[in-house]
């Protein structure tokens, strides 16, 4: 084998984000690249993610004694290596054979926080199994409330640490690459946190709005958030939000947090990135009482000083979706390692070129440090 086809060797070249990309685009088959890589309509809200945390400045201190720094930050009371988090993504044996196992095994091994999707191609219990580290459980409000409420149960079986129900998929974002590729649910691949009891499992159709359609419920509200907030003993957020008025209901509804997404993009192209409207969600957030409250926000995350801008705009935990899967692609359990550890390391170095020592002082310094 030439050197430069030998995949490890491949992964340890890998010096940026985008370095595993191209590699993962080599790898993973045409159509889940594309399912991956995919916006709703024009992109435009995706592209809008990337582009606006680099227009952020950082005005870095000089002359600061910084060789003594910590990127260590708090999940939900859980100290954490840094302030990461792997957002759900569906299906990730898409990417990578070992799937969602894969990126456990990983996240566990830096100390990162995962959340899985119901989406996943791997039963939830085996994915507990792969980690010890927190592993959260995303939530779709299913037509099927009785389905809803029995994946509940069962993660909170299995010793899941938490639930994110996600309120930005009424219905499916129209992602074009999908229904021109007639994209599905490959044949052998299963969703098996979503089988029904006795029911057919129903994902034959094309693109997520086929026969996948009763996993979300256009009439989901408040009143079912506020619901499962109330039903279980696990904290609770809601994830896709990008409103303060919605964070302010999502912690009167029971809401441990909130993340903020337009779930990178996949949903209303039309919707702010991410970036924008952070620093108002955030000061929603501490200006409500809750100091408990935890802010996550993901979408466009690319580089470690994304990291740091988003934390100094208010944010507590930063959450992965692409990278991951890139990660994934390019090298399985050994790819997510290198993404997380690309991440971590860039983000200490953003806070040591900033002339900041660890994410208490980022908070303080706040948005003097990083200015529109
Ligand atoms: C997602 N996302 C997502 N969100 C969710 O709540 N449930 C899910 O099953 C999925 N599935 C999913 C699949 C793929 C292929 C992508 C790219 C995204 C959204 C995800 O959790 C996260 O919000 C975004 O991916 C963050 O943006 P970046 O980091 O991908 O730019
Ligand atoms: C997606 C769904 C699964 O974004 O959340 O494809």
């Amino acid at each position: 084998m030439h050197p430069s086809q030998d995949p490890v060797a491949e992964l340890a070249k890998a010096v940026s984000l985008a370095d595993l990309e191209s590699l993962a685009r080599e790898r993973i088959e045409r159509t889940a690249w594309d399912y991956y890589r995919s916006g709703a309509w024009d992109e435009r809200t995706l592209a809008r993610n990337e582009s606006s945390w680099r227009e952020l400045t950082v005005h870095f201190r000089g002359f600061v004694d910084v060789s003594a720094r910590s990127t260590v930050g708090e999940f939900f009371g859980a100290r954490v290596p840094s302030p990461l988090f792997v957002a759900p993504t569906a299906m990730q044996r898409l990417a990578h054979a070992d799937g969602e196992c894969a990126t456990a095994r990983a996240s566990s091994a830096a100390g990162i926080p995962m959340c899985l999707s119901s989406l996943s191609t791997t039963p939830l219990e085996e994915v507990r199994a792969a980690t010890t580290a927190p592993l959260w459980m995303q939530i779709y409000i299913s037509a099927d409330r009785d389905a809803t409420r029995a994946l509940i149960a069962r993660a909170e079986a299995a010793g899941f640490d938490g639930l994110a129900v996600t309120a930005d998929t009424p219905m499916w974002g129209t992602r074009e690459r999908d229904i021109r590729n007639g994209f599905r649910v490959p044949d052998g691949l299963r969703l098996p946190n979503l089988e029904r009891p006795g029911g057919p499992t129903g994902h034959s159709g094309v693109g997520m709005g086929g026969a996948l359609s009763w996993t979300i419920d256009p009439s989901a509200s408040w009143r079912d958030f506020e619901a499962i907030a109330a039903a279980t003993r696990l904290p609770v957020v809601a994830k896709g939000l990008c409103r303060p008025d919605d964070c302010r209901r999502a912690l009167d509804a029971g809401a441990a947090g909130v993340w903020i997404s337009n779930h990178g993009g996949r949903q209303l192209d039309g919707a702010p990135s991410t970036a924008e409207v952070l620093p108002s969600c955030a000061d929603a957030v501490r200006g409500s009482g809750r100091p408990k409250a935890t802010v996550i926000v993901d979408g466009g995350v690319r580089r470690g000083v994304d990291v740091l801008r988003a934390i100094a705009l208010g944010a507590d935990t930063i959450a992965l979706g692409r990278p991951i899967l890139w990660g994934l692609g390019a090298g399985g359990e050994a790819g997510v390692t290198r993404a997380l550890a690309i991440v971590t390391a860039e983000f200490d170095l953003a806070l040591a070129l900033s002339g900041v020592r660890n994410l208490a002082e980022l908070r303080e310094l706040g948005k003097d440090l990083v200015r529109r």
